[in-house]
């Protein structure tokens, strides 16, 4: 028996969504998490806030969550969730707000747990429900059951998994996006791209997840094109906010691959954003894996309105910079830890260790 999909988020969209959404059927008290700026920067705190007054509920704000959210400010958060007796988790932002609330939310209701229990711990009781207010079009964490946390101990990103963590409603309002800076734009665009081809070109891929993906592809590979010739306009925010949600949902089936496995070192050691750090790696895993399934890549390129690996490796780079350079003992040691995360040998072509040296190499100054 093959579990083809589960997704329980409720995905409600159009402008406005956040004042239409019915608060009070989730309590009378909630916590909003978010970072310091952009929530409030692109209106959607403002909204919040107005919404949560008119329906007669109580909240605080968690406004500390930093970029690359660290498991010890999801306990901060959820220990102060718990004192506070909020019956659900507000989260807004792009994929480090989402991330924290969810992760915040697994903490309230289960004390017991701690910084270095988070993973392997039990979880006693069901974390409170998050509503998902996503501001970027990229991480699709709305809709996964996936909080990708950094954790100083083994210096790299973890992911927590479990169903238990899927928001109960996510709020799709391009209003969010249009004050991005187009270079947040881009990357944010290219790493919903990763996750829409990761899912397609894995071996966890099934037909649903296949139709989600070449959706997603569609709306955000050929959205790429507009975005580096700098046309923005509400349409294309709409479609990119969209694909990015769908893209979500490929990857909460299937996970991702080493795409993400690869960048996450060049985020946590040298700071680059997770769409940077995957764009990376992004042409050289279409690449690699048209070895074995060059059919289903060919597509992903068609879909991305694309023939060849060198019209795709070009799209991505004009869209989002690829040429980091760092020193060669860094580099060996990123290669190190990307290639030894759980999540490179989920795609349909396993990489070597020639082929993962060769993908990090070009990266040594
Ligand atoms: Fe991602």
């Amino acid at each position: 028996m093959t579990n083809l999909f589960f997704n329980p988020v409720k995905v409600f969209s159009g402008r406005g969504c956040v004042g239409e959404y019915p608060w009070k059927s989730h309590g009378k008290k909630c916590m909003i998490v978010c970072g310091s700026h952009s929530a409030r920067l692109c209106g959607a705190l403002d909204d919040v806030r107005d919404a949560l007054t008119a329906q007669n509920i109580k909240f605080i704000i968690f406004d500390r969550v930093e970029q690359n959210p660290t498991v010890e400010t999801c306990k901060e958060a959820g220990d102060i969730a718990r004192e506070d007796k909020v019956d659900f988790i507000i989260g807004i932002g792009g994929g480090s707000p989402l991330d924290a609330a969810k992760a915040a939310a697994y903490f309230a209701p289960n004390p017991h747990l701690t910084v270095e229990t988070l993973y392997d711990g039990e979880c006693k009781s069901d974390p409170l429900p998050v509503i998902a207010i996503p501001t970027t079009a990229g991480t699709g964490s709305e809709v996964t059951q996936y909080s990708v946390l950094t954790c100083r101990r083994i210096e790299n990103k973890k992911t927590l998994k479990t169903p238990k963590i899927f928001p109960v409603a996510a709020l799709l309002d391009a209003e969010y996006t249009v004050t991005l800076p187009q270079s947040i734009t881009n990357a944010t665009a290219v790493d919903a791209l990763c996750h829409a081809v990761e899912g397609y070109l894995s071996k966890g891929a099934n037909p649903v997840s296949d139709a989600l993906a070449e959706k997603a592809m569609f709306y955000v590979g050929r959205s790429l094109r507009s975005l580096i010739e700098g046309r923005l306009d509400f349409a294309l925010r709409e479609r990119l906010l969209l694909g990015s949600m769908l893209a979500g949902m490929v990857i909460s089936v299937t996970g991702t691959c080493f795409v993400h496995s690869f960048g996450y070192p060049f985020t946590y050691f040298e700071g680059l954003s997770h769409g940077e750090a995957n764009a990376c790696f992004l042409p050289d895993f279409a690449e690699y894996t048209a070895r074995v399934a060059e059919d289903k890549v060919m597509r992903v390129y068609r879909l991305c309105g694309v023939k060849t690996h060198e019209e795709f490796r070009s799209l991505i780079e004009r869209a989002v910079p690829c040429d980091w350079k760092f020193d060669r003992d860094a580099v060996m040691k990123y290669s190190r830890i990307g290639g030894g995360g759980g999540s490179v040998n989920k795609g349909l072509y396993e990489p070597t260790a020639d082929d993962i040296y060769n993908m990090y190499k070009k990266y040594i100054i």
